[in-house]
């Protein structure tokens, strides 16, 4: 879809699917931000809509998902997610039914993850200060581990037998690679880290490395190094400012993105693009958290994950200058102490976001 022109500015359509647990509290402070934003700045617009897609739905109906979901979907410039998951349905039951069944058919086949230490804040590592740790993680998002290819059969037999086989094709890694050296080549350190476990995965990790090195040779401003994912562990602990893009596999860069938010301060401030490079379905924006049961409902969750997000969806709309405005200001707003608990502070939900408008009307002059 390309957004439609109202009065010379763009409009864009956003479906929004705050789904489970702290999903709800963070997409409504995100989108009371992006609102707050847009009716400041006036150069864009949004319209949202949004959709009750949740395990609640499931347990009452059997689905997350009507059948029409992907057409409906497919009518809007980019999808807001909060988070899926819920104590009394099975995990794999609600990623499969929710979040693998919109990024999978969309083919938002990069997943783009960037993590860094905001002014303000502080990494738990003693030694790093911000600019040491500012990273993006680029995960491969439709093959690998979480293609769907295996089976369980005997099952209840003492012989039971499961299979879970990684899936590694030519194209699948090759657009992906494209993808991440592409990113690293707009970044100022022009830097990548090719995460690998060819040592002991011969097959499909190995072609991974052959295609990461045929793709490399495109890309000669980009400085390439290779690295086994658990060797990759101790480098981001020890040497932060050591790494710049670093791409993996959906496995490896989901366990990765999970480090690399705790090592930036927390996993509330840490946000993902689940891509469609090609631009022929829409994008899907979401914090990397989950449903966070054991604080759901307290008022407490982190909105930042949320509201760079938010960003990062507003650059993929082409609106650069909203989202660069927007992270500086949440930036600012950290800087000033007004935290969640999981930094370290004292604020609400509520009054994070309440401070992020106020700082988005006062650098408007209002
Ligand atoms: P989680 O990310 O929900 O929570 C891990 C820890 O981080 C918890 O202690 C939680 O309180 C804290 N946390 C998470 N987000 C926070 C925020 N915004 N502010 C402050 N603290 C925050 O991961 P967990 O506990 O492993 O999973 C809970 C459920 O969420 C499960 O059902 C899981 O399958 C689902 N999940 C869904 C994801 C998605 O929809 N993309 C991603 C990860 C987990
Ligand atoms: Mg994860």
């Amino acid at each position: 879809m390309s957004p439609s022109i109202v009065n010379a500015h763009p409009t864009y359509k956003i479906a929004s699917i705050p789904a489970d647990g702290i999903g709800p509290e963070v997409i409504d402070a995100g989108v009371a931000v992006l609102k707050k934003l847009a009716s400041t700045l006036r150069t864009f617009d949004l319209e949202f809509e949004n959709f009750d897609w949740s395990s609640d739905r499931y347990k009452q109906t059997g689905k997350y998902l009507p059948d029409d979901a992907l057409a409906t979907l497919k009518k809007f410039d980019a999808i807001l997610f909060g988070a899926v998951g819920a104590p009394n349905v099975p995990d794999h039951i609600s990623l499969w039914g929710l979040r693998l069944a919109i990024c999978q058919p969309l083919q938002q086949y990069a997943n783009v993850r960037p993590t860094k230490v905001f002014r303000g804040t502080k990494s738990p590592l003693a030694n790093c200060k911000q600019g040491d740790l500012d990273w993006v993680i680029i995960r491969e998002n439709s093959e690998g581990e979480y293609a769907g290819h295996g089976g369980r059969s005997h099952q209840g037999k003492p012989w039971e037998t499961a299979t879970e086989v990684s899936i590694f094709t030519k194209h699948g890694v090759e657009r992906i690679m494209r993808f991440a050296f592409e990113t690293a080549a707009k970044r100022p350190r022009k830097q990548i880290t090719v995460v690998t476990k060819s040592n002991a995965q011969r097959n499909g990790m190995v072609l991974w490395d052959e295609v990461a090195a045929a793709v490399a040779k495109d890309f000669p401003e980009v400085t390439c190094d290779k690295m086994l994912v658990d060797a990759m562990t101790t480098r981001m602990v020890l040497k932060p400012e050591s790494l710049d893009t670093i791409v993996a596999t959906n496995l490896h860069a989901d366990i990765l993105s999970d480090l690399a938010a705790a090592l930036a301060g927390s996993i509330g401030i840490a946000p993902t693009s689940n891509l469609d490079p090609t631009r022929e379905n829409p994008s899907m924006f979401e914090p990397i958290h989950g449903s966070a049961f054991d604080i759901t409902g307290m008022g407490i969750a982190n909105p930042i994950a949320t509201f760079w997000t938010a960003v990062e969806m507003l650059k993929w709309l082409g609106e650069d200058k909203a989202g660069d405005l927007l992270l500086d200001i949440v930036e600012t707003v950290c800087e000033k102490g007004i935290m969640t608990k999981d930094l370290g502070g004292t604020s609400t939900t509520a009054q994070v976001t309440d401070a992020v408008c106020a700082e988005i009307e006062r650098r408007s002059g209002k």
